[in-house]
């Protein structure tokens, strides 16, 4: 049967504009091409959730504007379930202006509107959700008070808790002490631990500071370096796939979808934190090579196809 994957969080509108190169203060630079699609860690994740068969419960608030409508629209359509997103009155739907050049680099800034309004009671109003579900997802573009109350139910009725710590300012040592698997980023990772993470054993020490503050099992994610495992059996590097990349954007959001979707199947088929990070790497490798974030998500099928492909290159 389907897994079950409740995802706490942030819906943004994305605007992504194409560019040579990324502007210096002052300058007015011409751009390629704008492209506009739905984005938001937190949407993210739950479509690329759905993407891949899991039964989603996407938890968020949008603006009560034709953005908010769209984006609900958009994740009905994906399959979600969406009774528990929230429109509210007096804040536009989130908003991120991301600039893409053509090393496929990004820079995002985000306006988080109605993503602000977000928060413990929106989650208690969907607690049998979260208790009926395999794993939960958590970032911090919403407000933390979200996340802890996600965490906290989930842990009480024995639900898998994912976190994302970004922006990493935002994290809780609560938080983090309710976190099963935490998915950061060099730049994460280094923000939360005070570590500099230049070479591999920088990394490594990094991943274990971040478990000292009470997380289980940390992925670290470095993009073209690959993927650091750390949990009780040790740690494990997992290169990366080789892509051309176009656009890097969410790929993150894929990989930490993916990598909660293997989990929840492996907590019935055993298959391990390793194995299921493998199969997430595959998930964001495909992201990367398409334009966008939730437009750039790969299906079931898609992924099986692609790793045959590239099994046989
Ligand atoms: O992780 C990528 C996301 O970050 C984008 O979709 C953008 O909305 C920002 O929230
Ligand atoms: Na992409």
């Amino acid at each position: 049967s389907a897994r079950r994957i409740c995802v706490v969080g942030s819906a943004n509108i994305d605007l992504t504009f194409r560019t040579p190169r990324f502007p210096q203060p002052g300058e007015t630079l011409t751009g390629h091409a704008l492209h506009q699609g739905m984005g938001g860690k937190g949407a993210n994740q739950a479509v690329a959730a759905a993407r891949l068969g899991a039964d989603v419960t996407f938890i968020a608030c949008v603006g009560n504007d034709a953005f908010g409508k769209a984006a609900i629209d958009a994740y009905a359509a994906e399959g979600i379930q969406t009774t528990f997103i929230r429109q509210a009155e007096d804040q536009p739907t989130g908003t991120a202006a991301i600039l893409v050049d053509d090393d496929a680099e990004n820079c995002i800034i985000v306006v988080a509107g109605a993503n602000a309004e977000l928060h413990a009671e929106d989650v208690k109003a969907a607690s049998s959700m979260i208790e009926q579900s395999d794993a939960v997802l958590c970032q911090m573009e919403t407000p933390v008070d979200a996340a802890v109350e996600a965490f906290r139910l989930a842990r009480a009725a024995n639900v898998l808790t994912i976190l994302t710590p970004a922006p990493a300012e935002h994290v809780t040592d609560e938080l983090l002490a309710l976190c099963d698997v935490c998915v950061p980023n060099k730049t994460e990772i280094s923000a939360l631990t005070g570590q500099t993470v230049e070479t591999e054993a920088d990394t490594l020490r990094a991943a274990e500071r971040l478990r000292e503050r009470g997380v289980r099992r940390v992925a670290l994610t470095m993009g073209g370096d690959g993927v650091l495992i750390l949990d009780d059996s040790g740690s494990t590097h997992i290169p990366a796939i080789n892509v051309d990349a176009v656009d890097t954007t969410g790929a993150g959001d894929a990989f930490t979808a993916a990598l909660a979707v293997s989990l929840a199947v492996s907590l019935a088929e055993g298959m391990t934190l390793k194995e299921s990070a493998r199969r997430a790497s595959a998930v964001a490798g495909i992201s990367v090579t398409r334009l966008g974030t939730q437009t750039a998500f790969p299906t079931l099928k898609e992924v099986s196809e692609w790793i045959t492909l590239k099994e046989n290159a």
